[in-house]
Parts: C-alpha cells; sequence; structure tokens
C-alpha cells in the first residue's frame, strides 16, 4: 500500500499544476503555517530555538507534562493538515493497495510501530498502537489467566488508570491486590527493591509497577524490580505513562513482560495514541479483550491488541511527527535537558530551609520531575500562587508531596528561577 503523502503528492501536485480542475478545487489548501526555523545543533540558543517550536505564549511556563505534553508546532499542523486532506479526498478512497488506508483500527500501521520500536528497543510487531496508558494496563489486567486468590503486587500510588482493572479483576476473581507502600520522599533504591520483596510470597503471580510514579515521580529501578519478580516465578509489567520521552527507556534491558505507554505526555505526540508492548515470549499469555477482526492474529505480533474498530488515522501521523521531531533533537540531548533542569530546581529547593522536596533526589530515583512544597502551606496554594504571580503552570499532588513540576524542552533557567523566587517569598512569609 502507498503512504498517504506519495499518495497526494500523485494526484494533488499535477492537478494544481495544471489549474482549476475539478481536482484543485476539491483539494485541500497543502500549505502549512510558516514554520520556525529548526536551529543548527551547535547554535548557542539552540533551546530558545526550541521553544519557538511551542504554541505556548512566551509568557506562559507550563510545567504540567505529566498530565499532557504540549504538542509542537509541526506535529500539530501536520495532523490538522492531515485531517484537512482527508476530508478533501476521502472520494477517492477506493480501499484498493492504491490509496492509503483513510481510518485506523483496520491496518497494522507497521512502519510506524517500527519507529517507535526504535525508541525503546523492540522490534515493530512487539508493540500495539492504543490510545493511552489506560488500555494497556485494561489490556493486561484483563488478558492473563488467574484464578481466586492469586496475588498481584502493585504500589499504593497508582494512577487510577493503572489499578482500576485490577481492582475490577479482584471483584470479578477474587485475585488479590497488595499495595506496597513507597515511602515519600523516596530515596533509597534498596529499600524500595526490599519493599517489593517482602510482599512476595508463593501465591504472587505480577509484580505490577508504574516506571515512575505518577504524583511523587519516582523513578523505581525496573530492571531490579524484574529482575526480582523473575527470581519468583512473577511476570513484571510496568506501566511507562511518565516515563516515555522523559528518561532512556530500553524495553530489552529492562526486561520486562510487558509495558504501556502514553506517548501524549512527555513525547509529546496529541492526545489519542498509547504504546502497549508484550514480550515476545510472553505474549500467548495474554489474550485480548478488545476485538475486531484480526483479534486472533497470531502471525503479526502485538496486532491483535489494535482491535479497536474505526479510529482517527491523522493521530497516528501525529504520532510520527512526534517522534521525528524527538528524534530531530535526539533522545539523548532532550534527556540531558530536562534532567538539568529539574537539577537546578533541586538544587535551589535546597537552599530554601522551609522548602520540601516531595519527589526524590537521589540520583538513581530522580528524573525530570520535581514535588516540592513549603513547609506550612497547602500544594493548591502554592500552585495558585506560582500562576497567578508567574504564569507558571504547576500541578498539585497533595500536602504531602506538594507541587509536581515537569521540566520539558520548553521550560528554561529563567522559568525555574522563577519558580524558586516565588518559593523563597512564600517560605519567608508562610
Ligand atoms: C503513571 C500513570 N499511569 C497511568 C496514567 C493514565 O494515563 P492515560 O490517562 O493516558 O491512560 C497516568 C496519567 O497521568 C500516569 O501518570
Amino acid at each position: 500500500m502507498i503512504d498517504r503523502r506519495g499518495f497526494l503528492n500523485s494526484i494533488l501536485a499535477p492537478a494544481l499544476a495544471e489549474g482549476a480542475t475539478r481536482a484543485t478545487s476539491m483539494s485541500p489548501p497543502l500549505a502549512s503555517p510558516a514554520m520556525p526555523a529548526w536551529p543548527e545543533d551547535d547554535d548557542p540558543d539552540f533551546w530558545d530555538r526550541i521553544r519557538d517550536q511551542f504554541y505556548i505564549p512566551r509568557t506562559e511556563s507550563f510545567f504540567n507534562t505529566g498530565t499532557i505534553g504540549a504538542v509542537p508546532r509541526p506535529v500539530l499542523e501536520r495532523v490538522i493538515e492531515d485531517m484537512r486532506t482527508l476530508e478533501a479526498t476521502v472520494a477517492r478512497w477506493d480501499y484498493s493497495e492504491n490509496t492509503p488506508n483513510w481510518i485506523s483500527g483496520y491496518s497494522p500501521e507497521l512502519p510506524l510501530r517500527e519507529k517507535l520500536g526504535k525508541l525503546v528497543n523492540v522490534e515493530g510487531p512487539d508493540i500495539a498502537l492504543t490510545q493511552n496508558a489506560t488500555f494497556g494496563s485494561s489490556f493486561v489486567a484483563h488478558g492473563l489467566s488467574l484464578k481466586s486468590g492469586d496475588e498481584v503486587i502493585l504500589t499504593d500510588r497508582e494512577h487510577p488508570g493503572a489499578i482500576s482493572a485490577w481492582q475490577e479483576r479482584a471483584k470479578l476473581d477474587g485475585i488479590v491486590l497488595k499495595l506496597v507502600p513507597i515511602p515519600t520522599p523516596a530515596n533509597d533504591p534498596d529499600k524500595l527493591v526490599d519493599l517489593f520483596g517482602q510482599a512476595i510470597t508463593s501465591r504472587t503471580r505480577v509484580l505490577a509497577f508504574p516506571h515512575i510514579i505518577s504524583s511523587s515521580a519516582v523513578v523505581l529501578p525496573a530492571k531490579r524490580l524484574t529482575e526480582l519478580a523473575h527470581q519468583h516465578g512473577c511476570l513484571s509489567l510496568a506501566d511507562g505513562a511518565q516515563a516515555l520521552g522523559q528518561i532512556p527507556v530500553d524495553l530489552k534491558d529492562i526486561g520486562c513482560d510487558a509495558y504501556f505507554a502514553s506517548p501524549h505526555k512527555w513525547l509529546l505526540a496529541p492526545p489519542g495514541n498509547g504504546m502497549f508492548y508484550i514480550r515476545r515470549d510472553q505474549r500467548d499469555k495474554f489474550q485480548t479483550t478488545l476485538c475486531s477482526f484480526a483479534w486472533d492474529d497470531q502471525s503479526d505480533g502485538m496486532y491483535r491488541f489494535m482491535q479497536y474498530g474505526t479510529g482517527n488515522r491523522s493521530l497516528l501521523t501525529g504520532l510520527d511527527a512526534a517522534l521525528d521531531f524527538h528524534f530531530r533533537i535526539g533522545p539523548d540531548r532532550v534527556y540531558k535537558r530536562i534532567r538539568s533542569l529539574a537539577d537546578r530546581l533541586r538544587a535551589g529547593l535546597q537552599q530554601i530551609p522551609r522548602a520540601k522536596i516531595g519527589s526524590p533526589v537521589h540520583p538513581e530515583l530522580a528524573g525530570a520531575t520535581v514535588c516540592h512544597r513549603v513547609d506550612g502551606l497547602p500544594a493548591a496554594k502554592l500552585e495558585s500562587e506560582l500562576w497567578t504571580k508567574k504564569w507558571v503552570r504547576v500541578r498539585s499532588q497533595g500536602d504531602l508531596v506538594g507541587v509536581r513540576q515537569s521540566c520539558q524542552i520548553y521550560n528554561n533557567e529563567a522559568e525555574i528561577d522563577a519558580t524558586l523566587e516565588i518559593v523563597r517569598n512564600l517560605a519567608a512569609h508562610a
């Protein structure tokens, strides 16, 4: 099957050249709004130029990537162009090999799965494209054969999207959920692994844990937890909603049995995209629970987990563009940058006596997200002060951990320093 861009070029370019034909009068305007120039790699203002790639006004500082990432201009423009093109040329879709598929949900999308696979070091067929992390969590919880009394270990800091399907399973089938208490702040990797170890019994079948905890931003030692699970004959299932695009994720190295993620957070893809991986040698332990025609297709790896019916294919184009954007900067370069911003924030907070960091400062457990609070001040108040005083958008995670500040490539040192200034003032007067 030809790709959509090739198809469009083949039908639209000759028509445009000929002038006002029937085809051109129904053709979409293909020109995107002018894109800001892409900086040279050695541009001293590289990150400032990257900031131009986003729609967020310069007067506003967006630190809530943990909820939803800001979609870069070239990514959103490709989605819009794709949707407009679809609407204009849908009559030409004849379901043949000569025209690209106009919807998602009925085709394997292997090139895109390959591209995403490169980011997490697995092959394309090992990945299913879903809609978000919640899809992955539901697939693993409901797709696995478990019986009453079997134990599943999770943490006491799960996002609802990662625990609810297990809770339903407990209600329906009598499986037992055990929640490992994660300290706040967590700064001892060995202790974390021990806590999971203590929870395992002979009835434990699954260790299901977030790669990065949503509320307290702990980067859990996924490889060590996987080794622990395997030593006890258990499956290791990791929720990468906060990890994909924030920290390096190498699924072969981690060795976990399943992994799911939400590329609309840190990978800056448009919402409506998800990633779901099951290790090849464990795949037949999971049946799919969302079915259309290829529900039992065992020939193409994870395709049977992509049977969700008609979907918006332009969103896949957006994921493709978000991957291009990420690879164009370079995953290592992104990680170094966002980690350095978070390190600057952590270092600044540590200089303020009444500021408390609720996320890890231990280098192995810390990522690009910092949770912090001011002693005696409700987290919701800190959130609103940061917004009203400096237009800094963070998100409160409750008074134990404080506000969550996710540092992304659209943030900069001045925004971190503005945050510190507010915190300093509040700490002085709280
Ligand atoms: C750790 C974690 N897991 C799961 C989810 C659910 O993600 P989604 O709503 O994209 O399915 C989130 C969302 O914030 C999360 O942070």
